[in-house]
């Protein structure tokens, strides 16, 4: 299958395009390569996905609409997964033009390409923070989501009414996916795991917001990977062929215990600052994956222990410690 993937040197497009790859489909990445953080994490990424023959990258931003539409026109593309977002909560409190930019102008080009393509299918993705604080567990996708913490959230919610609305008008197969604080080896500078590795390593303070008394459904990435690839091939046959999926671990863990576990693994303790909750972030995110698992057979297999061992392992060999 031909596939484009936007953000494909990002944590969960490069995992999932190395996925696809393996399984012998033919992708067609594309990414800005912004600095957002550390670039030779993503050039990294990319080097490992340019070893296979059937990966065909193409530097580009989704702003950059009539370059994208000539891309999956003459390549035949079908399928596209929308990843290419500007990510994290916190960086929207100062920057929300960036978000309005790529998550919204840049999301509205990829429904247009995929109108305009007749895209059997077109797959993005959403998030956990959608549902704001809303705090009946654990979290299912019928619950409201009008009142995001942060304007991140906030886009992201634009883009699964944006898609209803283009599936519904123009018959667009789409699918949004809400994944919940996705953790793994090649995962996000700016995430807690990366960040409390790195400075614990380095015998830095690390900023405990809500004294570490957050809860959150951490992922892992290999769950997070089965559950999109599990829809590739299902796309909604409703008469509006519109479906929104969480997919988590179906399960909470405090932020403080998550700790414990780095600093177990590391058998180091961490120096901590214990701060108030950020501004924009949630108390606590439990998903519900029933929906899901009824649609396409998904379970999460990674606990947090055997999730965070591994990406310790990796960080370990990476740096090279
Ligand atoms: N990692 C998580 O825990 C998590 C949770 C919920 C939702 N998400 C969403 O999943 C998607 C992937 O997240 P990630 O963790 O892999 O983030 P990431 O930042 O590692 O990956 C995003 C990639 O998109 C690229 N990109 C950003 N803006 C672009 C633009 N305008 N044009 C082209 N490329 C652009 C970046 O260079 C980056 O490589 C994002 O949409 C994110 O909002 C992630």
């Amino acid at each position: 299958m031909k596939i484009l993937i936007t953000g494909c040197a990002g944590f969960i497009g490069f995992h999932l395009s190395k996925t696809l790859l393996k399984k012998n489909h033919i992708i067609f990445g594309i990414d800005n390569m912004n600095q957002y953080y550390d670039i030779n994490l993503k050039n990294n990424r990319l080097k490992i996905l340019k070893k296979y023959k059937s990966f065909f990258f193409k530097r580009c931003d989704i702003l950059e609409k009539n370059k994208i539409n000539k891309f999956v026109k003459i390549n035949k593309i079908k399928i596209i997964i929308h990843l290419a977002a500007q990510a994290g909560v916190r960086h929207s409190i100062n920057k929300p033009k960036e978000y309005f930019k790529s998550n919204i102008e840049g999301f509205f080009n990829i429904l247009e390409i995929s109108k305009n393509n007749k895209i059997n299918h077109l797959i993005f993705a959403s998030t956990s923070s959608v549902y704001g604080d809303y705090n009946k567990f654990p979290l299912k996708e019928n619950y409201n989501t009008d009142n995001p913490l942060s304007f991140y959230a906030a886009s992201k919610k634009t883009n699964e009414v944006m898609a209803y609305s283009y599936s519904n008008i123009y018959s667009l197969p789409s699918t949004a996916l809400r994944f919940f604080t996705v953790y793994g080896p090649y995962g996000r500078p700016d995430m807690a795991l990366f960040k409390f590795t790195k400075s614990i390593i380095n015998n830095e303070t690390i900023d405990l917001y809500n004294s570490g008394k957050h809860f959150r459904d951490f992922t892992y990435i290999d769950d997070i990977i089965k559950g999109i690839v599990s829809i590739i091939n299902k796309p909604s046959k409703d008469k509006v062929p519109f479906n929104i999926f969480n997919i988590g671990n179906g399960s909470s863990s405090k932020l403080s215990i998550y700790l414990k576990n780095i600093e177990t693994f590391l058998n180091k303790k961490a120096i901590i600052n214990k701060l108030p909750l950020q501004l924009g972030d949630v108390i606590k995110t439990h998903a519900d994956i029933n929906k899901l698992n009824k649609y396409s057979g998904y379970k999460s297999k990674t606990n947090i222990k055997n999730g965070i061992k591994n990406f310790i392992k990796w960080y370990l060999k990476y740096y090279k410690f």
